[in-house]
């Protein structure tokens, strides 16, 4: 369908009012258009359509993902996205691709049991499973929403995770699990993206974009640092090996240090390709089988 210049000069206007360059509103101009032609809606209500979802872009505020309601996540998974559960970011995305390689390459197991706490639409768990054999991976979130969605998104990515593992999402709050009964006895590695947006931040318009505070829900990002204390005491009491949490910059890193103990666990942290402190990694001193991960340290705390 052919549309006249000034209408598509318009739609780019109104997606320039939430401060994207003009290459990046027709890129999302595009991709617009695109979502709303495969969703084979009626020729009559495409023109329609088209100008509603610029609208709630660019008026509104709100995410591009949840307008498409999707996002790719690493090489091949597709993440369903819907408002009420956070956006996969890409500083995720890029940890886990180097932990899973990593893994892979380094860690001499032939199983591994891995709990994804604070799982949120189960991006990590679906990563962790599609990249390591025959392993078991438990998703917990305090939100029904989110464990919801993790469940369709296992569903809806399941020819690319294959059957090499098991995976399974479960509703829990991480200040409550009990080992052995809401979640496994033992584990060999936790992995987690904890809420770790300061109350103060969390308000601040130049820290967390107005869309992110409209639309993604509150208890997916603001925490501190309680969150990783209890992820190394879950990690205590199932005997995890290794824990590897997104981290909110150096300066929470220096506030977790203080928390987690130095006799237990070899800490380091890994930046991000923007340079931020963005990963921190706990191998328990016990352990040979994880060392590996330690080839990962951008810094060593
Ligand atoms: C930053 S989001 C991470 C989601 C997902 N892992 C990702 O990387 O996109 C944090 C998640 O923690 C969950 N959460 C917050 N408090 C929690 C708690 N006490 N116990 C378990 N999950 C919690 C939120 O519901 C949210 O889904």
């Amino acid at each position: 369908m052919k549309i006249s210049s000034s209408v598509f000069w318009n739609r780019c206007l109104s997606l320039l009012r939430i401060s994207l360059e003009p290459s990046e509103a027709v890129t999302e101009l595009n991709w617009i258009a695109k979502h709303v032609y495969q969703a084979s809606s009626p020729l009559s209500l495409i023109d329609k359509k088209i100008e509603r979802m610029c609208f709630l872009r660019g008026a509104k505020h709100m995410p591009l993902q949840y307008l498409l309601g999707s996002q790719p996540f690493g090489s091949s998974l597709d993440i369903k996205c819907q408002p009420g559960v956070l956006i996969p970011r890409w500083e995720t995305e890029e940890w886990a691709i180097k932990i899973c390689r990593e893994i892979k390459t380094g860690v001499p197991l032939s199983s591994i049991k891995i709990a994804d706490l604070c799982t949120g639409s189960g991006c990590l768990a679906l990563i962790f499973s599609q990249h390591l054999e025959n392993c078991e991976v438990s998703g917990i979130d305090i939100s029904l929403t989110a464990i919801r969605l993790a469940q369709e998104n296992l569903v809806r990515n399941a020819r690319s995770v294959g059957s090499h593992g098991s995976i399974s999402f479960s509703e829990g709050d991480i200040f409550e699990l009990i080992p052995g009964k809401t979640l496994p006895k033992q584990l060999d590695l936790i992995v987690s993206n904890p809420p770790y947006v300061s109350e103060c931040e969390y308000n601040s318009n130049y820290h967390t974009e107005l869309s992110v505070r409209r639309y993604e829900p509150r208890l997916a990002l603001v925490g501190g640092v309680e969150f990783y204390q209890q992820i190394f005491n879950i990690a205590e009491l199932t005997n995890s090996q290794a824990v590897v949490c997104e981290i909110g910059g150096q300066e929470q890193l220096n506030e977790m240090a203080k928390v987690v103990s130095r006799t237990n666990w070899i800490l380091g942290a890994m930046c991000d390709s923007h340079e931020v402190v963005r990963t921190v990694i706990g191998i328990r001193r016990t352990s040979v089988d994880w060392l590996v991960l330690s080839n990962l340290f951008d810094l060593e705390i």
